[in-house]
């Protein structure tokens, strides 16, 4: 046995769970290609200074850093939006907006390995760049549920929150934004007593302290009632107000027309990430306490980067977990097996012969393996069989003075001999 083993937290894909992964991803790119964003590739190394600058102490404290050999100190990435912000405030600057970009790949992140939770896992994220209006942060929320419908996925609601109503009311009562970040991320770990503590000492007025608790106890899957019902609970705060009524015409647009999808109203709902600025929201399914993605609107972000000033909106859909919940929900995997055929020369003088016709198969795009190591026949064959290889080629000298083959249906056991010219027909043909 030898003594190497995965690092902890960090796990191989045999090819049945390769597969799985890989086709939730291929449906993640089918997507993108239905609503119009742009796949582009981003290095997995970025500068500690990018990664560490908006994403939040929760990010900041479990990032993979380290000094490469030129010294510089960098990091593995633990999202695309960072990398995405820097090629808007550099190498996309000038580019027409808005821009809709796309990105599928593995992160890191040093999380406690648990159920659902793993140190390198995978994302597809979507970015749109360039646009303040409702309908562009209903259109993230809407391909969010495009894909979790599209995978068969029941059941799942949106957790939805707006971090504009929060931030609306601590800016109101001259909480700086230092401490609004700590305040949130304690929100973001349900710590609603330690938040209510702070933000007693931070000076806050007894309307702020009353505003907030009623607003911790605010959340309900009829939106729009919710949202009434959060409004008369800021009035006193205007840029909380206003973000109320974003969040509604928010939910107005992605709830048009045949868009169904629950939600779940949390005006006091925070992400761990800083960067912020509008409408957040998770989808969950029942079965899993866990977020199967993440989003929302981050308006300063690409500013903070030296860039101009861009708003944007984005998600992004953990795939690993999305792959837990098709499973919790025995949803299916539609993966496609095409039938594959194996060569096997009779005796060793076939070899060559045998290595040819396999090339024809592959060049008529059959699936073809060939026999390489060597075995007899019958013990080829019921290797075949095992793998559940359709079509074996025995490919023996007597046939082959003829120029034909012995072509075997693995599934129903028959064989004929055949013309090897009529090879790639009868396969077909079979189909
Ligand atoms: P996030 O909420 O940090 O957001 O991550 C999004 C999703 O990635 C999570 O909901 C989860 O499904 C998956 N995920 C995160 N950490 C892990 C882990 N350790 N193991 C397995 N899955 C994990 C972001 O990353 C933002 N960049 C999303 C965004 C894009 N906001 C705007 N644009």
């Amino acid at each position: 046995m030898s003594m190497f083993k995965t690092v902890r937290g960090m796990r191989d894909f045999l090819p049945r769970d390769a597969k799985e992964l890989i086709y939730v991803e291929q449906v993640t790119r089918e997507l993108a290609v239905l609503y119009g964003y742009e796949e582009i590739l981003t290095p997995a190394v970025e500068s500690y200074e990018l990664l560490a600058a908006k994403s939040g102490e929760e990010i900041r404290q479990r990032m993979y850093v380290f000094t490469d050999i030129g010294g510089r100190k960098v990091g593995l990435r633990p999202e695309f939006t960072a990398s995405v912000a820097r090629l808007i405030a550099t190498k996309l600057r000038n580019a027409p907006k808005p821009l809709k970009l796309f990105s599928v790949g593995s992160l890191y992140r040093y999380d406690e390995p648990q159920y659902g939770r793993f140190r390198e896992f995978w994302q597809a994220n979507y970015e749109l760049i360039g646009s303040d209006q409702p309908e562009a942060d209903a259109e993230i929320l809407t391909i969010s549920n495009h894909l979790l419908k599209k995978l068969g996925i029941r059941n799942y609601y949106f957790k939805i929150g707006h971090v504009g109503i929060l931030r609306g009311i601590l800016n109101q009562e001259g909480i700086m934004e230092e401490q609004q970040n700590q305040i949130m991320q304690m929100l973001d770990k349900k710590r609603w007593k330690n938040a209510l503590t702070t933000i007693k000492q931070l000076g806050a007025s007894r309307q702020c302290l009353t505003t907030l608790k009623k607003i911790s106890e605010t959340k309900g899957k009829a939106a729009f009632d919710i949202l009434k019902e959060t409004e008369d609970t800021v009035q006193n705060y205007r840029n909380a107000v206003a973000a109320v009524e974003n969040l509604r015409q928010i939910l107005v647009v992605a709830k048009a027309g045949e868009n169904k999808f629950e939600t779940l109203i949390e005006p006091g709902f925070a992400r761990g990430l800083e960067y912020y600025t509008g409408i957040i929201f998770e989808p969950y399914v029942p079965e899993l306490e866990i977020a199967l993605g993440g989003g929302g609107r981050y308006d300063k972000l690409i500013e903070l980067f030296g860039g101009e000033s861009t708003p944007a909106v984005g998600v992004a859909q953990g795939i690993d977990r999305i792959v837990l919940a098709m499973k919790k929900q025995k949803a299916k995997f539609k993966i496609q097996e095409e039938k594959r055929a194996v060569v096997i020369p009779v005796t060793a003088e076939m070899k060559t012969k045998a290595f040819e016709i396999s090339s024809m198969l592959r060049n008529a795009k059959i699936p073809t393996e060939m026999e390489v190591v060597g075995r007899s026949v019958s013990k080829a064959l019921s290797d075949a069989n095992r793998r559940k290889v359709a079509y074996a080629v025995l490919v023996g000298p007597e046939e082959l003075e003829e120029e034909k083959i012995v072509l075997r249906y693995l599934t129903t056991r028959k064989q004929k001999t055949v013309d090897i010219k009529e090879l790639v027909k009868k396969i077909k043909a079979a189909k």
